[in-house]
């Protein structure tokens, strides 16, 4: 495929959403044709799917839990994403099926790689050209989002010890596959991060090495 598909991952609070906000701006301002997604909730599905599963009320079991994230998935990736990188746009996603792994692998305590199967079957096997992970301990993450939260989502709503297992599964992903990511450490200050991710979303715009 002619695109380029860069996912962001880490924890509630690593500072996903700022890092993906200045790449986009700079890539946009570049003049490159640059789409913009989220799991869950990238499209109209996707975002009834998403306050299904952040904001229902009352227990949702971890299966179904896994499986309303691989539909959102399924469906992002076949009508928003798969299109664009198609016609060869820039696709920068917060999250991908590395966070089912993470979260419902590992948080969830279900079969990591039961859970990374069936989304690589929602998805048809694509998989993204970069994963940067901003890790983070969960600790400094919360207190982020305390910040800037008066209330918690269902998965955020989650104890330390869920969050330290999500993090420890992104780490062992990134390990396990080095070429596809990025680890950058999420405490640094937010130009240097930025930095970072230019030079690798440079070197893979111009097949050069960063
Ligand atoms: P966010 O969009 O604010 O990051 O919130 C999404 C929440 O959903 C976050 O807590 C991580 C969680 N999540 C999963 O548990 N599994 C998944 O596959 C995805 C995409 C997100």
């Amino acid at each position: 495929m002619a695109g380029l598909f860069i996912t962001f991952e880490g924890g509630d609070g690593s500072g996903k959403s700022t890092q993906s906000s200045i790449l986009v701006d700079r890539l946009t301002n570049e003049g490159r044709t640059v789409i913009v997604s989220r799991e869950p909730g990238g499209t109209e599905l996707g975002v009834e799917l998403r306050e299904i599963i952040l904001h229902r009320r009352g227990y949702i079991a971890p299966r179904a839990e896994a499986l309303i994230y691989a539909a959102d998935r399924a469906h992002n990736i076949a009508t928003l994403v798969r299109p664009a990188l198609e016609r060869g746009d820039i696709v920068v996603q917060d999250r991908y099926l590395d966070s089912s792994v993470a979260y419902q692998g590992a948080g969830r305590v279900l079969n990591p790689k039961e859970v990374r199967d069936v989304s690589l079957w929602a998805v048809e096997g694509l998989l993204p050209d970069l994963t940067i992970l901003l890790d983070l301990d969960e600790a400094i993450g919360r207190e982020r989002l305390d910040d800037s939260r008066t209330k918690y989502d269902r998965l955020e709503a989650e104890k330390r010890d869920f969050h330290a297992r999500v993090r420890d599964a992104y780490l062992t992903l990134a390990a396990e596959e080095p070429g596809r990511f990025l680890v950058l450490d999420g405490a640094l200050p937010v130009e240097s991060i930025a930095e970072s991710i230019r030079g690798r979303v440079d070197s893979l715009l111009t097949g050069q090495p960063s």
